[in-house]
């Protein structure tokens, strides 16, 4: 499996192949955008999805999706679709066709939709349950922070390695009951909060570039399926991350059985949840922090993406306009 820097089984090419998948399903997703109805949102936002990669010259398998089979319409766990060929590649798909389904219904901004391609088994099987995480930026030693330490002692070390006090670093969570002791944790530290609705994936991705988000370091527990998407995207992009399954009930154990996972208090560092090649592609449903979101006029209709790839650190950021609205059944 290549590392990055390495030459990488994934082609090149696929970038604009992934943008396209996602392109479409932003467009699908946008289509039902402050309707209040995410059922219908994420079932045209998946469908789209699965339609794109459908069309796709690789055998892909999803290894981070939707449920489990008969449970979900698409991207059950172990489905394999793409058109395949001989010469194609084997891939692992994580996809996520609506990151932030309440924010589409709501017309709020940050929702986007997210697909990742890697190299065969290289990406952590998750099942749909919940992920406790951490995040921080690139150009920190190794192991700096850690989910067995203390929200303190970690805000101590981050700040110590950037050299400020914890007052000047902000934390980025979401905003959920469940995070209240964190919340307080964070405040008696002193640093400051930024709570977000909805999105940790793009919650996670903010620490990456602190001079422009104000993030210096992500915690909390949100989705597992977000939780290796934001790790796919933190190798494009560089950066920590650590993650640890959270089973709630027996229902999320039931899950985790599922899946494979034996040992759920295991701590997954970034390089066991991601460990080779993969591009990243996630295109904007709504205005956003990472991209714009979908537009339309009389007859085109205005996508923004960005396409990352691991294995050369590569970042683009495109704009597309779509000439023929109708393709969209828009
Ligand atoms: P969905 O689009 O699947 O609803 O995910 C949005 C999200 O905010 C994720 O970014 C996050 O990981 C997860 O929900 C948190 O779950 P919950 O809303 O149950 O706290």
């Amino acid at each position: 499996m290549s590392k990055p820097g390495e030459k990488s089984e994934l082609d090149r090419a696929l970038a604009l192949d992934i943008v396209r998948v996602t392109e479409a399903t932003a467009v699908a997703a946008a289509n039902w955008l402050g309707r209040g109805d995410e059922a219908s949102a994420d079932k045209a936002a998946a469908s789209a999805m699965h339609r794109e990669i459908a069309r796709l010259p690789f055998e892909g398998v999803v290894v981070v999706g939707e449920g489990e089979e008969g449970d979900c319409p698409a991207f059950y766990m172990g489905e394999v679709i793409g058109e395949g060929s001989p010469s194609g590649a084997k891939l692992d798909l994580a996809v996520d066709p609506i990151e932030g389904a309440t924010l589409c219904a709501k017309a709020l901004p940050n929702a986007m939709s997210v697909l990742v391609v890697a190299e065969r088994d290289s990406l952590l099987k998750v099942p749909p349950i919940y992920m406790e995480k951490i995040a921080i930026g690139p150009g920190y030693p190794e192991g700096l922070v850690d989910l067995d330490a203390t929200p303190h002692e970690n805000l101590k070390a981050l700040a110590g390695a950037k050299g400020v006090s914890v007052e000047d670093l902000t934390v980025c969570v979401l905003d959920r009951p469940r995070h209240g002791q964190l919340i307080e944790d964070i405040r008696s530290a002193g640093a400051a909060l930024r709570l977000i609705g909805d999105g940790d994936i793009a919650g996670v991705m903010h620490v990456t570039e602190p001079l422009q988000t104000d993030i210096d370091i992500y915690l909390g527990v949100g989705g597992a399926p977000e939780g290796v998407l934001a790790a796919a995207a933190l190798a494009c992009l560089g950066g920590q991350m650590q993650g640890r399954l959270v089973a709630f009930n027996a229902e999320d154990r039931a899950w985790a059985k599922l899946a494979g996972i034996g040992d759920l208090k295991r701590k997954y560092t970034l390089q066991d949840m991601v460990s080779g090649d993969l591009s990243f592609a996630a295109t904007g449903i709504t205005d956003g922090s990472l991209t714009a979101g979908v537009h339309h006029d009389k007859k085109t209709v205005t996508t923004s993406s960005v396409v990352m790839r691991a294995s050369t650190r590569t970042r683009r950021w495109i704009k597309t306009e779509h000439a023929d609205r109708r393709k969209f059944g828009a």
